[in-house]
């Protein structure tokens, strides 16, 4: 059974599912590599919509292989990823409030996020948007704020 870990840019999806399992599936990275593009020139040179066109395509792919899945902030804003998601039984939402976010997106200098580029109060709002929407499809909510990535890990194991 896949373990799919959602919540917002930030809140360490991808260093959890790292502690999680060592083949774990970062969906960005694999849009990545279909795409031939980091993430931040992907979306210079495409639309948002190509972005989560690839992006429905790759989480389709990866669901089959039945892994620790860390996907990206914006792949709850798809109506039909929301039906895949909660056709699944593992979702696992690590929640975090925006202030500590924030903090952490202007902090990975490594991590250029081109829908973090806006200015706080925009990104505030897409944040807002989202959160009853992670909500709806997480089978667990963790409020992972200040928690290291083992810490969270041995929790959703526990779980
Ligand atoms: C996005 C989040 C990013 C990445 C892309 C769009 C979003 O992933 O998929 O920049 O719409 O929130 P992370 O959540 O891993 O930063």
């Amino acid at each position: 059974m896949s373990v799919i870990l959602i919540g917002f840019m930030g809140s360490g999806k991808t260093s959890v599912g790292r502690q999680l399992s060592e083949d774990f599936i970062d969906l960005d990275h694999r849009i990545e590599e279909y795409s031939g593009e980091k993430i931040s020139s992907f979306f210079t040179h495409h639309s948002q919509a190509e972005f989560r066109v690839l992006e429905s395509e790759q989480f389709e792919k990866a669901l089959l292989e039945k892994r620790v899945i860390a996907t990206g902030g914006g792949l709850i804003e798809q109506k039909k990823n929301q039906q895949l998601l909660m056709a699944q039984k593992q979702v696992v939402y690590l929640k975090m409030d925006f202030e500590s976010l924030w903090r952490r997106i202007l902090a990975d200098a490594e991590n250029v996020r081109p829908l973090a580029q806006n200015r706080k109060e925009k990104v505030e709002i897409l944040f807002e948007k989202r959160i009853p929407m992670y909500e709806k499809v997480a089978d667990l909510v963790l409020d992972v704020t200040g928690k290291s990535p083992v810490a969270i890990a041995q929790k959703i194991v526990a779980w």
